[in-house]
């Protein structure tokens, strides 16, 4: 599967997003190794600090699954410059293996970066006692 083939999925699922809030609605596609594609979309809540990331809701659908290992996620939303995640979906992507992150936007426009490109000299598992 190419990257925009990704895309293309996570711009379907972003249909579903629920961004009743911000009004911003944000679809992922997640490849994992197994040739299997899990989605996500931002789901948000009245309490706003409840609501969750296309990128998190992803992930949490693949593990869920019994996915560890990724090839890629695409991240895509109607923003001026391909969807960056956020900070804390960036720490999510740094606890699995997964070779590329897809930002994207509704124009067509791509960034292809890893997720230590995303986030360097982050915080893991080795650092823990
Ligand atoms: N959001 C995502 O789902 N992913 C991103 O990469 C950026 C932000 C969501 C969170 C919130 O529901 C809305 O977009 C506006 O911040």
């Amino acid at each position: 599967m190419n990257d925009r083939e990704l895309v293309a999925h996570a711009a379907e699922f972003r249909s579903r997003a629920y961004a009743p809030y911000s009004g911003f609605a944000v679809g992922a596609a997640l490849l994992a190794r197994s040739g299997k594609i899990y989605g996500g979309v931002n789901v948000e809540n009245a309490s706003y600090p409840v609501g969750i990331c296309a990128e998190r809701a992803a992930i949490a659908a693949a593990v869920t699954a019994g996915e560890r290992e990724f090839e890629a996620l695409a991240v895509i939303a109607d923003s001026p410059a391909p969807c960056a995640p956020c900070g804390m979906c960036r720490q999510v992507l740094v606890e699995f293996p997964i070779a590329r992150v897809i930002l994207a936007n509704t124009a067509g426009d791509l960034r292809v970066l890893t997720p230590a490109e995303l986030l360097p000299h982050a915080f893991g598992a080795a650092a823990l006692p």
